[in-house]
């Protein structure tokens, strides 16, 4: 049967923009009251509004996944303004492109902090609560590209397995607890990701938005929210991509030859 998510709170990051901001407004739809957070707080503003004018119930919380206590905080300030935390999303994410050899510690420590860490930190603060409660769900937006490491892009793949392996071992360790934890797997979807990727490689992004096609946030956040529904452990948008990426998984050595050719077309399509 599936789960009435209506009166079931959920704190999302990164809802200031792309697939965030599409979750929440998925989410309010379906009667969650919604935490927006995100460092652009006007941004978040304009959607509380928005979300509110549809009958919904939403707040905006300013915050950083890079400082752990405003994670904290946005578990803290979700419960006093709905009176409990049933979901999580930790979405915030950003990506650069660069080879393996010109990259610096800081720049991957730098993204491991907002990806990988901004997410642990939303988990340890609304995880234990959700024990506690004996229900909840976890989300954790990862990629397609945690499953397979393309040029360019070791550090952001590197930092989404991370939280596609963490995610597995919580789901599995949550057995029986009434918790639940998904990993998201979004394959190339039109959003803010590609400029601000852009912005981070120093105008020398190549791969990013220069081929395949692309879907909109609103097919992932309609996923995500027929996950909360009907929980299961991974949600993917394409079964092309699933496939195609397990069986990379499988033959390696096929795979780096078919990303080898696709890599030079962009580049040269550059
Ligand atoms: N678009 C894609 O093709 C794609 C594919 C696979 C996976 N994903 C993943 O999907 C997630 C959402 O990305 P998107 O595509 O929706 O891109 P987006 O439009 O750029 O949204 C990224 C969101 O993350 C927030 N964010 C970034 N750093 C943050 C920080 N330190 N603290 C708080 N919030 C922060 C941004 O808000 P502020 O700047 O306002 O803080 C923004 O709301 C990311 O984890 C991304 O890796 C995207």
């Amino acid at each position: 049967m599936a789960i009435d998510l209506a009166g079931k709170p959920i704190a999302i990051t990164g809802a200031s923009s792309g697939i965030g901001a599409a979750t929440a407004l998925a989410c309010a739809a379906a009667g969650m009251p919604v935490a927006l957070a995100a460092r652009r707080e006007d941004r978040l503003r304009e959607l509380v509004n928005r979300i509110e004018a549809a009958g919904g119930r939403a707040i905006a919380v300013a915050c950083d996944v890079d400082e752990p206590k405003d994670s904290q905080r946005l578990v803290e300030e979700t419960v006093g303004a709905f009176g409990s935390v049933y979901s999580v999303c930790a979405n915030a994410g950003y990506g650069f492109e660069s080879r393996v050899l010109d990259m610096t510690a800081e720049r991957i420590e730098a993204i491991f902090r907002t990806n990988f860490y901004g997410t642990m930190h939303l988990v340890w603060a609304a995880g234990p609560r959700m024990v506690e409660a004996g229900a909840g769900h976890i989300l954790m937006c990862s990629s397609c590209l945690s499953k397979l490491a393309v040029p360019m892009y070791a550090a952001y793949s590197a930092s989404k397995a991370m939280q596609d392996h963490f995610g597995r071992a919580l789901r599995l360790e949550l057995a029986g607890t009434g918790v639940f934890c998904s990993t998201v797997h979004p394959v190339q979807t039109r959003t803010e990701f590609s400029d601000r990727t852009r912005a981070e490689s120093r105008g020398k992004a190549v791969m990013t938005g220069s081929g395949g096609s692309s879907q909109t946030p609103e097919t992932v956040a309609s996923a995500i929210v027929r996950c909360l529904r009907k929980p299961r452990g991974e949600v993917w948008t394409s079964v092309g991509t699933r496939l195609s990426f397990a069986l990379a998984t499988a033959w390696p050595g096929l795979a780096d030859r078919v990303i080898a050719k696709e890599w030079k077309r962009r580049a040269e399509k550059r």
